[in-house]
């Protein structure tokens, strides 16, 4: 049975994938879809409502997209948000003009009665980005919100289920707008919620168990949070049919290759082939003298794909090889939404050629990361492996400047097990006194290590020895990013440890670069 699902279509912009995150949060499935797809393409999903971004552009402007009038005749409701609100408008025949006055930011609207602001206060606060106004509504519609600057902050034709809103509902600092969202979906479109992750762990093993039949899957297993979902997901469905294979790069943070076995080794609940492949030494040779961070990616990425191959061709072939492909990946890589392809990261680089299977299966690419995590839940998995922050492909190649060796892997494993214990600790003690997470929570936190030695004293002796980088930053989507206030006194403690525990390290630095300019990572 397929799940009531809502459309994004997207008319550029960078709000589509946060925009079908919300939606989801109500427990409604939301696939993103250019508006570059036919009418036709649209109404093969059988939506329950159509939700139109915002765009970069005036929809005057002519490159500006537009889309087929008898979307609006189809019967199925419509919300427009900033540029689609002035597109639904422009289309349907009222007037859209630069404004008097633009509006950005925080911005109060006064609401009236409509089933959009249902438990929406009179008087809220949304997020407002618009240099265009809509002047004039079409024909049979009303407006319901404005603010002080904007005489159309919301319109709708009641009877034809359309809706639209300047601001963006979506965003956080609209105090109220998932709400509005909410009502959107359940009052105006009718949704049940029946997006469910118990229900997709389920529906998904059955489905995997039907297409898979009593075929060989190979699956490259990182020990981050997707591969290691997938790796449960295919082993409660289809057990010793799978063979994992899970490469220690030598380059994992401390204990990471020996947490991975743990759980999906011999002695863990899940019931697969677990093949490790202790390849540290066989990266270390290859990384030797090597510098330049690209060349140095491309050599960890390389070998990846060689020693996974070697591998796979002991198995023999196999029927198919699953990837841990997720929703922002698919709709990044421009198979979705309209916005253009910023990057594409992947654990893998690339696909092995010579691994023999028929067929690739990807059961997380209808997933965003949070529903990956409960899904992860839902199988058993282990907390600090499903809440696992982010962590490149490359892992702590990346984090290391210049030439990757043996010893530099040790202070940098055990520089950042230190920092991250002494974070966590740091965090769950103001959780506990004060019963949210503590303000200054980074997204992601990491030691690296810089390529700089310079001359300190211990005790009576001179040294000269290697500086450690601790790197924190604040984050929503990992594009742009803050240095997070990690208070003083952690800091102090993570250093002094650091220092007194760690043998070749003599100085700490805490990074306070922004993203940009800065990068998370160091390489
Ligand atoms: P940067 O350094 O580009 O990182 O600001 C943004 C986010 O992406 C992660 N990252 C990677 N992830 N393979 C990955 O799977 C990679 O090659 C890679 N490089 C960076 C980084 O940890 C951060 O979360």
């Amino acid at each position: 049975m397929q799940n009531e699902t809502v459309i994004v279509l997207d008319f550029g912009g960078q709000y589509n994938q946060l925009i079908a995150r919300r939606v989801r949060e109500c427990n409604v499935y939301c696939e993103v879809m250019s508006y570059k797809n036919s009418i036709e393409k649209i109404k093969e999903k059988n939506p329950v409502g159509i939700i139109f971004t915002g765009g970069p552009n005036s929809v005057y402007d002519e490159k500006s997209p537009h889309y087929d009038k008898a979307i609006f005749e189809l019967g199925i409701p419509i919300l427009g948000i900033c540029y689609g609100s002035q597109l639904m408008a422009y289309t349907l025949g009222g007037h859209v003009d630069t404004a008097p006055v633009s509006e950005y930011g925080k911005t109060e609207i006064t609401t009236s009665e409509s089933k959009l602001f249902e438990n929406v206060d009179k008087n809220t606060v949304v997020w407002m980005s618009h240099t265009d106004y809509i002047d004039k509504i079409p024909e049979g519609f009303k407006i319901t919100a404005y603010s002080n600057d904007c005489p159309c902050a919301a319109y709708e034709n009641e009877e034809k289920k359309l809706y639209a809103v300047q601001y963006h509902p979506e965003v956080n600092h609209s105090v109220q707008g998932q709400q509005m969202l909410k009502n959107f979906l359940f009052n105006v479109c009718g949704c049940k919620g029946d997006w469910l992750m118990s229900d997709f762990a389920q529906k998904s093993i059955q489905a995997l168990r039907e297409k898979i039949g009593d075929g060989k899957v190979l699956c490259a297993l990182s020990g981050g949070v997707d591969s290691s979902v997938l790796a449960g997901l295919l082993s409660r469905a289809i057990g010793k049919q799978l063979t994992c294979v899970f490469v220690d790069h030598g380059l994992l943070r401390k204990n990471e290759g020996d947490e991975v076995e743990e759980v999906f080794g011999k002695s863990g609940t899940f019931d697969l082939n677990f093949v490790r492949v202790n390849a540290q030494e066989r990266y270390y040779k290859k990384l030797e003298g090597q510098t330049e961070p690209e060349s140095k990616r491309k050599i960890i990425g390389e070998e990846f794909i060689r020693v996974f191959e070697e591998e796979a061709k002991k198995i023999g072939a196999v029927d198919f090889l699953a990837q841990g492909t997720i929703y922002p990946d698919v709709v990044e890589s421009g198979l979705g939404g309209e916005s253009t392809v910023i990057k594409s990261h992947h654990n893998v680089g690339g696909l092995p050629e010579k691994v023999d299977f028929k067929e690739l299966i990807e059961p997380l690419r209808d997933l965003f990361k949070d529903e990956v995590r409960k899904v992860g839940l839902e199988l058993g998995l282990p907390e600090y492996l499903v809440f696992r922050q982010p962590f490149p492909g490359p892992g702590l190649g990346i984090r290391i400047i210049g030439e990757v060796t043996a010893d530099k892997v040790r202070i940098v494993q055990d520089s950042d097990y230190i920092y991250r214990e002494e974070v966590d600790k740091a965090a769950k003690a103001y959780k506990e006194e004060n019963g949210k997470d503590a303000p200054w929570m980074p997204n992601q936190y990491f030691a690296a290590l810089t390529n700089m030695r310079s001359v300190g004293v211990m005790g009576d002796e001179r040294t000269y020895d290697y500086a450690v980088a601790l790197r924190a930053v604040t984050t929503v989507d990992f594009m742009t990013a803050e240095s997070a206030q990690i208070p003083f006194e952690v800091l102090q403690t993570v250093m002094t440890r650091i220092i007194n525990e760690v043998r070749g390290v003599n100085r700490v630095f805490y990074d306070l670069t922004s993203k940009p300019p800065g990068t998370i990572e160091f390489e």
